[in-house]
């Protein structure tokens, strides 16, 4: 008798909607000829080529969606035990190719959502009443750490508002990036620092040898900017997160610094950008939130729309302050 037990293989994860998305799984087939002697004689392995089955479209399937932030709360515990919730129920869709924007003043809540993404707050104080935020059909906010890690940098790449906070004062620029790319990629350190030299010169770094020699406090603001730029691009990820990337940057530099982000993420890649600017909302958003109180307010699918006609009156007040600044200036 011939019986076959499937076991081994990769387990296709389920998407939200239910479906098995398309690709493949490898399936091991322990081949047993007679059951009674439990001996396995064989092993047969292939690849079983997983058909998307669901009769509505489903998003997931189709490679467009790659974040899906559901009923998010944030909120931090002091030590007193005194709690303040920074976010609630916070609902946001990002497709790839997409760029959204998430505008607010300071306060409201914009980036205790985006860190979330990547499980970035510290926590404690952070914790999550609710919601689940969904990346590539995954749930960020329960998976195991060790696939989390997995994911920063290589498909989540993240570009703070602080580079100086988030570059490591004890190593030179070229090391801290090759330690993230041996992180994730399988190549040698020569490989792994000549790509490191490579996106140097991609994000506009002129003399390459004497910069990736540096340590960080050598650099200017807008050079460690750069910096974090190819740290957070390097690896091609699925999702860029750019917290204020140009908030700390005076204003020439924070164009060109503008300008690299859109030149260099993938295409099909998706960016959360977060900005109280709405002037760089207007240069690089496909679509936008209004967050206030730790709430979204508005959202819209048409920024040039949204500019002309915003709905609430909170959002018609940050577009006036906007024009009024745009014309001081
Ligand atoms: N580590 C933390 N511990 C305690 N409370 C925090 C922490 N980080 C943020 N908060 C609180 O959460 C709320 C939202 O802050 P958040 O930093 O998300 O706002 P933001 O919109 O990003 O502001 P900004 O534009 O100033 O960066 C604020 O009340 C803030 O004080
Ligand atoms: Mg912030």
């Amino acid at each position: 008798m011939l019986n076959q037990l499937w076991g081994g293989g990769a387990n296709p994860a389920i998407h939200p909607c239910g479906c098995l998305p398309a690709g493949t799984a490898n399936i091991v087939a322990n081949i047993y000829l007679n059951c009674n002697s439990g001996r396995i004689l064989g092993h047969l392995a292939c690849e079983l080529r997983i058909y998307h089955l669901t009769p509505t479209p489903c998003k997931w399937y189709n490679g467009g969606m790659l974040l899906k932030i559901e009923d998010l709360s944030v909120s931090f515990r002091n030590d007193d035990g005194e709690v303040n919730v920074a976010a609630e129920d916070v609902n946001l869709e990002l497709e790839r190719g997409e760029v959204l924007g998430i505008v607010g003043e300071s306060g409201s809540g914009k980036s205790s959502v985006s860190m979330s993404v990547a499980r970035l707050l510290p926590s404690p104080p952070a914790f999550y009443p609710k919601g689940r935020i969904l990346f590539d059909g995954e749930d960020t906010l329960t998976m195991p750490l060790p696939r989390l890690r997995s994911l920063r940098g290589k498909k989540i790449g993240v570009i703070f508002q602080d580079p100086m906070g988030s570059l490591s004062p004890l190593h030179r620029i070229c090391d801290q990036l090759v330690e993230t790319i041996l992180l994730h990629e399988d190549m040698s350190k020569a490989a792994a620092r000549d790509m490191a030299l490579e996106w140097l010169g991609k994000v506009g770094i002129r003399n390459i040898p004497v910069i990736a020699n540096a340590w960080p406090h050598e650099l200017s603001g807008g050079m460690q900017q750069r910096v974090m730029i190819a740290m957070g691009l390097m690896l091609g990820p699925d999702l860029v997160i750019a917290d204020e990337p140009t908030t700390a940057l005076d204003v020439t530099v924070q164009a060109q610094v503008l300008r690299l982000m859109k030149a260099l993420h993938r295409a099909n890649s998706g960016v959360l950008l977060i900005t109280h600017d709405l002037g760089v909302v207007s240069q690089m958003a496909t679509k936008l939130a209004v967050m206030k109180d730790g709430k979204v307010i508005e959202k819209s699918n048409d920024p040039a729309a949204f500019f002309t006609a915003p709905s609430h009156p909170y959002s018609q007040s940050l577009v006036r302050e906007a024009r009024k600044m745009e014309l001081e200036n």
